[in-house]
């Protein structure tokens, strides 16, 4: 284990009914970005859902600088600092996007995040600050999705395929932004099938295959390395650089 490790994955299983999906996972992590990347169906999700308290059938340990999370309920996992932007976003339909945020920013002044950071860090948000959630697109809903979680100031923040269905430009976007996060100290775990993304966020990537973490490997490793992309993501290599 680095010295610098933050969160502790310990033989972690999860069940879905009869269907026993993560298989004794058991990694860790530091305060650098990682990444998990792996394909469609291997279990990435359910990884996040079971550190994050989301999931009932979960058994191993998951601990935050040194705590013990598993077995507590997402609001004491949320107060212990860690944060999840869940893949398709969730937001509420009937909701602003000032609502979405007055939601959570409730009774919480001395955090390093507020309304006014977070439209800095979104221009775009504030702009569309009446805007209801539906109104938006799909990046927008991702900045604000991004934006709530940042409200709970957290010291960990999941993201499960922040880039999925966005176009090209608003991604190099919120490459910018979760870059930020990170300079400014804030832990990232970063669930990711755009390799470029991934590479571009994180240097250390963990693979999961079939429910387990099959490989660890770096961003240099996969960006030269057709035929791991192929394996690990079942994708077409990255276009070679012009
Ligand atoms: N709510 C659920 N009920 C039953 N099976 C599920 C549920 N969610 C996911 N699964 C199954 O668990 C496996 C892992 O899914 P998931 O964690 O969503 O993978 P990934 O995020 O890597 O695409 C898949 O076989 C999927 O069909
Ligand atoms: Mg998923």
């Amino acid at each position: 284990m680095p010295p610098d490790a933050i969160l502790e994955v310990k033989n972690l299983n999860a069940y879905y009914g009869p269907a026993h999906v993560l298989q004794d996972v058991s990694f860790e992590i530091g305060s650098e970005p990682t990444a998990i990347i792996g394909r469609n169906g291997m279990g990435k999700s359910t990884l996040c859902l079971s550190i994050m308290g989301m999931l009932q059938k979960v058994d191993g340990s998951v601990r935050f600088h040194g705590e013990e999370l598993l077995g507590k309920p997402p609001y004491k996992v949320a107060a212990a600092g860690l944060a999840f932007v869940p893949q398709g976003r969730r937001l509420f339909q009937s909701l602003t996007v000032e609502e979405h945020l007055r939601l959570v920013s409730n009774g919480n002044g001395n955090g390093r995040w507020n309304t006014e950071r977070i439209y800095e860090l979104f221009p775009r948000l504030a702009e569309r600050r009446r805007s209801g959630a539906m109104q938006l697109s799909g990046g927008e809903q991702q900045m604000l999705a991004i934006a709530r979680s940042l409200l709970l100031d957290p010291k960990l923040l999941i993201m499960d395929e922040p880039s999925e269905g966005l176009a090209p430009a608003v991604i190099d976007h919120l490459i910018d932004a979760i870059r930020g996060l990170s300079a400014e100290g804030t832990a990232i775990l970063l669930v990711e099938q755009n390799l470029s993304v991934a590479t571009e966020l994180a240097d250390r990537h963990l693979v999961m295959v079939a429910g387990r973490i099959a490989a660890e490997t770096t961003a240099d490793e996969l960006e030269n390395d057709p035929d791991a992309q192929r394996r690990y993501l079942g994708v077409e290599p990255l276009a070679e650089e012009a």
